[in-house]
């Protein structure tokens, strides 16, 4: 090779190697836990095990104003479609095994919408969107592959519910009865870190839903023995165990990432699906209410965004609203996309903000809207709006602490009769997080609470896809019908 060739060939090289970097699209990992409370973590109370997630803040940052929905499907209809849930009629309720229902298959979710950037994507865990027709599965909605569950909650190493039969675990398209009574976090954590290693060039999104830390109350005994036998109370182990499992899984996915040498390549969002349900071992000390309620303790999530390379203030709280809608436009951007490409997001592309360290752009945010119960919960800078009966108990009406810290002292629990929640309240959440201090009747406020009002009202007649009055089921959805497993195919998804 004459010299001039040679250096023509170094200079390509040179030139692809830049290319590279400068397209330089980051991998993209959700970890979402499922049912994980505010205080389910330890630097919210010392008592739980969660290293690997401190280890993340430390890396990166804490969103401390980070809002989900109350519950599991409508959390996961808005951070795969970009729209607010009640937008689609997806605001409220479960996806049961027989329900005809399902998130519409008009909206492109995000994997769709990171395949056309040429990502891989892939969703580990739970789907929880709906699966009576085959075209509402995963592998029709934009990821490549699917290792999971397509219904709500089940035992974590049976993986069946409490019916006979009733198994749900899909490798693919394929029923995969060889994982029975094997733990389902280990499972899925192997799956993860799979896909990580047999990464081609393409950056890879993979969307890992934690079964962690839902109902039933299972763990592995290792878990409680290694991690929890100190906690007080036996519900509070066992869901300390849940979730240092759920950790231990993150720490093992991070560590792969450290390995293949792509740490400072990948973004990492870790977030729950809501507010830890109470009376189940799980707390959202020091916010108000639980899971299904419209208090801080069942929408706002403990939520950690890790981009080593790029975040210029690592191990600092972001302070800014966020909502789960947001991911959608922010990481679409992240991965080299124009989110004003994208159709009808209610979720606003906070991207450079978060990055820079900066304050975010969005100023307010409707919660929701629950026209079932006559309730809602809008937000405009500091101020939350709260109408109808927040939840159906009194312990979602107040905020229990976790026992480790009421016996050290450190936080008292309170407990409010739902009969004497007031059916409007006006809160500074930033101020007040507790939502202890109802404004409703000061004056100094009408004019925000005006503006509240009229926020919601134009969402509700505007906007509002009404909640279904009645969810028709089909009985030959059951698994009985299909060698025992859950099945898609029984509906004509339109
Ligand atoms: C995706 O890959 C195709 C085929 O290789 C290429 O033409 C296109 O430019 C790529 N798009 C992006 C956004 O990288
Ligand atoms: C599967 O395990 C869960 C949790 O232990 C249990 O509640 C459920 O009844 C089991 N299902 C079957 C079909 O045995
Ligand atoms: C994490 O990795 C260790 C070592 O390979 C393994 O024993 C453990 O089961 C893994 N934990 C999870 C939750 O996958
Ligand atoms: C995060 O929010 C909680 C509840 O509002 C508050 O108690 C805590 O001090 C906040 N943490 C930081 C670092 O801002």
């Amino acid at each position: 090779m004459g010299l001039s060739s040679w250096m023509t060939a170094v200079l390509v090289m040179v030139t692809m190697a830049t290319v590279d970097l400068v397209h330089g699209a980051p991998n993209i990992i959700i970890l979402m836990g499922d049912d994980v409370g505010f205080a389910d973590y330890e630097i919210n109370d010392p008592a739980m095990r969660t290293p690997a997630n401190t280890a993340l803040a430390q890396k990166g940052l804490t969103l401390n104003q980070s809002y989900t929905l109350q519950t599991c499907t409508p959390t996961r209809t808005a951070l795969l479609t970009g729209r607010y849930s009640y937008k689609l009629g997806m605001q409220l309720g479960k996806i049961k095994g027989t329900y005809l229902r399902y998130v519409p298959v008009e909206p492109k979710l995000l994997p769709a919408s990171l395949k056309d950037l040429n990502y891989t994507t892939h969703a580990v865990g739970k789907w929880h969107l709906g699966f009576c027709d085959w075209k509402l599965t995963p592998r029709y909605r934009g990821f490549d592959t699917f290792y999971g569950f397509f219904s709500g909650a089940q035992g974590y190493f049976n993986h069946s519910g409490t019916g006979t039969p009733s198994f749900d675990f899909r490798d693919n398209g394929r029923v995969a009865w060889e994982n029975k009574g094997l733990y389902s976090t280990e499972l899925h954590t192997t799956r993860v870190q799979e896909i990580i290693r047999g990464r081609k060039r393409e950056p890879f999104f993979i969307y890992m839903a934690y079964q962690n830390a839902h109902s039933p109350w299972e763990a592995k005994q290792s878990y409680i023995d290694d991690y929890c036998s100190h906690v007080q109370g036996e519900k509070r182990r066992i869901h300390c165990a849940m979730v240092a499992a759920m950790d231990e899984s993150i720490k093992n996915i991070t560590d792969t990432l450290d390995e293949e040498g792509i740490a400072d390549d990948t973004i990492l969002l870790v977030l729950s699906d809501n507010g830890g349900p109470l009376g189940y071992g799980s707390y959202n000390w020091p916010l108000r209410g639980g899971k299904s309620s419209f208090w801080e303790g069942g929408l706002r999530s403990h939520t950690v965004f890790v981009h080593p390379k790029w975040v210029v203030n690592p191990g600092t709280t972001w302070d800014s609203l966020i909502h789960v809608t947001d991911w959608y436009p922010t990481l679409y951007k992240a991965a080299g996309g124009n989110p004003s490409d994208l159709q009808e997001m209610d979720g606003i592309d906070q991207y450079w903000k978060l990055i820079k360290g900066k304050q975010g752009t969005r100023d307010r945010v409707v919660l929701n809207i629950d026209d079932k119960r006559g309730r809602s919960a809008v937000r405009i800078g500091d101020m939350k709006l709260l109408t109808g009966k927040p939840c159906h108990n009194s312990l979602t009406s107040g905020a229990p602490a976790p026992p480790d810290m009421e016996a050290a002292g450190t936080a008292n629990s309170f407990v409010v009769r739902i009969q004497d929640v007031p059916e409007k309240q006006l809160f500074n959440v930033r101020q007040d997080p507790r939502e202890r201090n109802n404004l409703i009747d000061d004056p100094q406020y009408a004019e925000i609470l005006r503006e509240l009002e009229d926020f919601r009202d134009y969402e509700i007649e505007n906007n509002l896809v009404p909640f279904p009055a009645n969810i028709p089921k089909a009985k030959e959805g059951k698994p009985e019908f299909y060698s025992g497993a859950w099945s898609p195919g029984w509906c004509c998804a339109g």
